[in-house]
C-alpha cells in the first residue's frame, strides 16, 4: 500500500519504519527541516533501539522517504495517518492545532486532485486526540475537499525505548472507524503485524479515540498508587519492595507499572492524565482519581528533592533553618536524565525538577546520561556539566542521585563510587540498590519506601 506519514516524532517515524519493513510504500512527511536533512542521511534525530537499521535498510530499499511536501504525499497515499505532537495546552486539554493545521493541509491537498483521481482515501488520527477530534478533522478536509473519505481513529500503545519491537509485535491494535471499508483497510495494513494472534479491536471511532487515554490514565493510577503505598511504608517501617512482590504476585493486580520512585514523566502521562481530567471537568464530572494520580506522582520529586537537603540540613550542626535550607559549595553526581532508560527523550522527565531545584539551592550538577547527554543540553545548557562516564561525573562529588534506572547503574562497582565520592553518599530515586548490602560497604544511602529511608517530608518547595 501507498502509505504517507504526517509527523516524524517518535511515533511516527517508528510507524513509517515498520510499515515499511513490511512492504508498503511509505513517504514520512515533516516540516522540520533539520530533522529530514539528517533523515535523508540516515541520521536519527531520537535515540530509539532498532530504529537506525530499520529506517536505513528500507531506505537504501526505495520503500520509505523524507519529504517536506505534505501535498503529493497525501495526494499518491491511499492511507494518511497524522502523527503530529498534541502538547499539553495551559488549561491542561491536549492542544489540537498540529492536528488541525495538518487537516487543513490534508483538505487542501486533495481539493487540488482532479476529479478522476478522486479515489477513497482513509485519513488516520495516530496522534492521542480527545473525543470528538476524528469529527473535527473530518469536518475541516471536507470544508476544502468532497471526494471519498473516512477518518479513522489508531491511536498508538508504544512504549518508548521499546517502540520498534512494540509496533511489529503489538499486544493489540485498536481501531476506532464507522465504516466498514475503512475498518478493512486498516485490518488489512496491520495484518502482518499480528501474526502472532493478538487482537485487532474494531470499535467506533469514540470509543477508540477515549481507549488510549483511559489505558494511559489507568497505567499512570497504578505508578501513583504504588508510589503512595511506598510512602505509606516508609512512615510504618516496612519495605516497599517486599509489598510490591506481593500484591504484584496476584494475576488481577499484575507486577508492571508497580514500582514506586520518581513518578512518571514523558511526553504521554502526564499530558494525557490532564487532558482526561479537562474533558471531565468539560462535561461537568469530577475527575478525583486521576486528580490525586497527579498530585501523587509530583509530589515523588517535591519528596526526593526533600530527602536531599534535609539530609545536609541533618549534617549541618549550627546555622539557621534559613542555612539549612542552602546546599551552596555543594556538588551532585546526577546519573540518569531521560524521563526513562533507553531514550533520550527529556520531556517532563524528573531530571527537569530535580535538577533546577538543586541549582536554586546553590548545588552545582556533574551529570551522566547513557543517551540523553545532547537532548538535555537543549534543556540545561551550561548550567550543568555533562560527563563522557558515569564514574566521571561521581568525582569530587558530595553525593550521586540516581535519577534514571538505565542499565548500566544496576550494578555500579560500589567500591570505585565510594572512591571518587568526597563522602559515601547515594540518593536513589529509582530503588535500585539493596539498603542491606549498601550499608554493609559503609554507605549512607537513602531510597524510597524501605526501613532507614524515612527523611520524607513532603511539603512543596
Ligand atoms: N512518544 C510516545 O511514546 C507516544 C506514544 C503513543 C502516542 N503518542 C502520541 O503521538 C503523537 C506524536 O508524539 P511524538 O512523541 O511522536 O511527537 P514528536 O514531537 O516527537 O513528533 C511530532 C513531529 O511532528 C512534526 N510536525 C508538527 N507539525 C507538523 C506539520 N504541520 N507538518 C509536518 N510535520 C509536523 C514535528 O516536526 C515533529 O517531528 C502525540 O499525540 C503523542 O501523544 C506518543
Amino acid at each position: 500500500m501507498r502509505i504517507c506519514v504526517i509527523g516524524t516524532g517518535y511515533v511516527g517515524l517508528v510507524a513509517g519504519a515498520c510499515l515499511a519493513e513490511m512492504g508498503n510504500t511509505v513517504t514520512c512527511v515533516d516540516n522540520d527541516e533539520d530533522k529530514l536533512t539528517a533523515l535523508r542521511g540516515g541520521l536519527i534525530p531520537i535515540y530509539e533501539p532498532g530504529l537506525e537499521e530499520l529506517v536505513r535498510s528500507n531506505t537504501r530499499d526505495g520503500r520509505l522517504s523524507f519529504t517536506d511536501d505534505l501535498a503529493s504525499s497525501v495526494r499518491e497515499a491511499e492511507i494518511t495517518f497524522i502523527a503530529v505532537g498534541t502538547p499539553q495546552s495551559e488549561d491542561g486539554a491536549a492542544d489540537l492545532h498540529f492536528v488541525l493545521g495538518v487537516a487543513g493541509e490534508i483538505g487542501r491537498a486533495l481539493a487540488t486532485l482532479p476529479p478522476q483521481e478522486r479515489s477513497y482515501k482513509v485519513i488516520v488520527d495516530k496522534s492521542t486526540v480527545p473525543v470528538g477530534t476524528a469529527a473535527r478533522v473530518r469536518s475541516v478536509i471536507a470544508s476544502h475537499y468532497d471526494g471519498p473519505l473516512d477518518v479513522v481513529s489508531n491511536p498508538e500503545f508504544l512504549k518508548q525505548g521499546a517502540a520498534v519491537d512494540n509496533f511489529m509485535k503489538p499486544d493489540r491494535v485498536v481501531i476506532g472507524a464507522d465504516s466498514k471499508e475503512a475498518a478493512a483497510l486498516m485490518q488489512d495494513l496491520y495484518a502482518p503485524f499480528m501474526r502472532t494472534g493478538h487482537p485487532v479491536i474494531i470499535m467506533d471511532v469514540k470509543s477508540a479515540e477515549l481507549t488510549k487515554y483511559a489505558a494511559n490514565c489507568f497505567l499512570a493510577l497504578k505508578i501513583s498508587y504504588a508510589n503512595e503505598i511506598a510512602n505509606l511504608c516508609e512512615s510504618l517501617g516496612a519495605d516497599c519492595e517486599s509489598v510490591r512482590a506481593g500484591v504484584g504476585a496476584d494475576p488481577r493486580i499484575g507486577s508492571r507499572f508497580l514500582f514506586p520512585g520518581l513518578g512518571y514523566g514523558g511526553s504521554c502521562f502526564p499530558k494525557d492524565v490532564r487532558a482526561l481530567i479537562k474533558t471531565a471537568h468539560d462535561l461537568g464530572a469530577g475527575c478525583s482519581l486521576l486528580e490525586a494520580a497527579d498530585r501523587v506522582n509530583f509530589g515523588q520529586r517535591d519528596l526526593f528533592i526533600n530527602k536531599v537537603i534535609q539530609r545536609f540540613a541533618d549534617s549541618t550542626e549550627s546555622g539557621s533553618a534559613g542555612q539549612h535550607r542552602n546546599l551552596t559549595g555543594l556538588t551532585f553526581a546526577v546519573w540518569g536524565l531521560s524521563f526513562k532508560p533507553n531514550t533520550d527523550d527529556l520531556r517532563m522527565a524528573p531530571s527537569l525538577t530535580i535538577i533546577p531545584a538543586l541549582l536554586k539551592q546553590g548545588a552545582r550538577v556533574k551529570a551522566y546520561d547513557p543517551k540523553a547527554l545532547l537532548t538535555a543540553r537543549a534543556y540545561f545548557g551550561d548550567a550543568i556539566t555533562y560527563t563522557q562516564s558515569a564514574y566521571e561525573a561521581l568525582e569530587g562529588a558530595d553525593a550521586l542521585l540516581l535519577l534514571t534506572e538505565w542499565n548500566e547503574f544496576r550494578r555500579p562497582d560500589f567500591r570505585r563510587i565510594k572512591e571518587l565520592l568526597k563522602q559515601p553518599l547515594i540518593f536513589d530515586g529509582r530503588n535500585q540498590y539493596d539498603p542491606a548490602r549498601l550499608s554493609s560497604l559503609g554507605f549512607d544511602y537513602y531510597c524510597l519506601g524501605r526501613p532507614g529511608t524515612a527523611l520524607s517530608r513532603r511539603e512543596p518547595l
